[in-house]
């Protein structure tokens, strides 16, 4: 049975100051709105694919499972960028607590963070990983690139359109520097206890 998504309802006031309108228009209403309309083509799609013809060259499913994987971590991983920021920087609680054990200080996390912003090709995330039960910086080239079992906190988008229109093509490192001091922690710590990581890491 075909699951159709509906876009989430981001809003430009609960956003930092440094994002403009045109940027959150071309970013959110564009290019995320984009991702959730693919989404859902290749949803109706698939109800109607030929399933006999399964082929790891070219078939149909083939393409459209790709796409759709694609297109999945497209939409999560924005949700989670916006829901990044909007915030005053300051980590508190629980995860400023984590962060300096498995990096030995805030300090160092955000020094690896800013290397990982200017060598990622497209995301950079924070991620709880069930596997160790620790935080780590992983960096993704593509949507459909990703670690598993790693349950995002903090995401943050170094692809060329999330930045050009506000700091020019060469202004990355601002970029960058200007989103940690916007990072919404108070929304991690809160992501941290929805879903039980406490308990998870206690029991790594
Ligand atoms: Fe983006």
């Amino acid at each position: 049975m075909k699951v159709l998504k509906a876009p989430q309802e981001i809003k430009l006031e609960k956003l930092p100051k440094w994002m403009s309108q045109k940027a959150f228009d071309e970013h959110y209403n564009v290019l995320y709105k984009g991702y959730v309309n693919k989404y859902n083509d290749i949803q109706e799609l698939l109800e109607k694919a030929d399933l006999s013809g399964g082929n790891a060259t070219y078939s149909q499913v083939r393409e459209l499972k790709r796409e759709e994987a694609f297109a999945a971590n497209a939409i999560r991983l924005h949700e989670a960028y916006f829901r990044s920021i909007g915030g005053d920087g300051q980590p508190s609680g629980k995860i400023t607590s984590w962060l300096t054990e498995d990096f030995g200080s805030v300090e160092n996390w955000a020094e690896q963070w800013r290397a990982c912003g200017m060598s990622a090709r497209g995301w950079v995330v924070l991620a709880y990983d069930m596997t160790d039960g620790r935080l780590h910086n992983y960096t993704l080239d593509i949507h459909s690139d990703g670690v598993w079992d790693a349950v995002p906190l903090l995401v943050l988008d170094v692809y060329e359109h999330a930045y050009y229109l506000d700091f020019a093509a060469s202004g990355r490192k601002t970029y960058v520097d200007s989103f940690i001091a916007s990072v919404d922690w108070a929304h991690v710590n809160k992501l941290v206890d929805h879903l039980e990581l406490e308990k998870a890491r206690s029991a790594a």
